[in-house]
């Protein structure tokens, strides 16, 4: 799995040597929290503070010189991912006392951090902006659908706001990290689904669920449960038009990007025959450095309906 954008249209590639002046019509911001900070970004890599602990990973939207020197970098960083494929790699240990499991709040969430051998760690700080989206939105009561839940960060944040939350992920492991930073977070309740996330949400469509809140945020790639291969720009029509069906009115829909098949446009089109563009907002993700630097993280479609 990959949550990286591996090459992006001319057109699309103004943006991100830094410093330019933002576009801020099309742009979101996520910010750091106590335990997280984009602390710089350069040279093809980020450096980010966990909590005590700072990693290097690449990065590829990082094409523009880096605010610190590199000596800097590796006076803070505990560990450095080194790519040994596209897909995967291993992390260097920089510091000798630094920690492989670790945890980090946000907020009154807690959740276990490692290091995985996909670079990364367990959360996409990123999704903080929409962390304080559904924070605003979800009430008591209602029902939110999670889809490609990973670690289960947005999950965490409904049902803490009252939510009855269905969590849905095609692999074991991440339903089991997911289930473990409920635990660390005092929550209880949410509903694990070990499942392709569309069959799941084509299946919920058929019994005539409907939800208050549904949160997407496909991979570019992936596997089902069983196997099967995902590509996100096969899917994104059918991955609107369910969640579309599976709506109460006045429900919200978020769905992230992260594939350079999928562009603003895309976006646009895949949504607009069950959406009007009053109704949506379409946008990249951003995050600036400690340093200034900005870096573009993904495509983003909100909806209430
Ligand atoms: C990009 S991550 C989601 C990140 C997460 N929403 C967050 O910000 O914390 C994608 C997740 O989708 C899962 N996944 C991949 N293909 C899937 C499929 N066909 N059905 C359900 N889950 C899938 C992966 O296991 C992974 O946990």
């Amino acid at each position: 799995m990959s949550k990286q954008f591996t090459q992006r249209k001319s057109s699309e590639r103004r943006a991100g040597n830094g410093n330019e002046a933002a576009d801020l019509n099309s742009r979101e911001y996520a910010v750091g929290w106590p335990d997280y900070e984009l602390l710089d970004a350069g040279d093809g890599k980020k450096l980010e503070r966990w909590g005590d602990v700072v990693t290097i990973r690449p990065e590829i939207q990082a094409h523009f010189q880096p605010g610190w020197t590199c000596l800097d970098w590796q006076a803070r960083a505990d560990w450095e991912f080194e790519e040994l494929s596209s897909t995967q790699g291993t992390w260097k240990k920089l510091k000798p006392q630094a920690n492989e499991h670790w945890q980090i709040a946000y907020q009154q969430l807690t959740f276990g951090l490692k290091l995985t051998k996909f670079k990364h760690v367990g959360l996409f700080p990123e999704q903080q902006a929409n962390w304080r989206f559904i924070a605003a939105r979800v009430k008591p009561g209602d029902k939110v659908l999670n889809l490609f839940a990973y670690t289960g960060a947005a999950s965490l944040v409904a049902r803490t706001h009252g939510a009855e939350v269905v969590h849905v992920d095609s692999i074991k492991q991440m339903l089991d990290w997911a289930n473990d930073n409920q635990a660390r977070s005092a929550l209880t309740d949410i509903k694990w689904v070990l499942e392709d996330a569309l069959k799941f949400a084509k299946r919920e469509l058929k019994r005539g669920s409907r939800y208050d809140g549904i949160i997407m945020d496909p991979p570019a790639w992936g596997l089902g449960a069983k196997g099967e291969k995902w590509k996100l720009e096969n899917h994104l029509a059918d991955l609107i038009e369910t969640a579309h069906g599976l709506m109460h009115p006045g429900a919200f829909l978020i769905l992230n990007t992260y594939s350079p098949k999928v562009e603003l446009q895309d976006l646009a089109s895949a949504a607009a025959p069950c959406f009007s563009r009053n109704q949506s907002e379409i946008k990249q993700l951003w995050m600036q450095s400690k340093t200034g630097k900005a870096l573009l993280y993904g495509n983003l479609l909100r909806v209430i309906a």
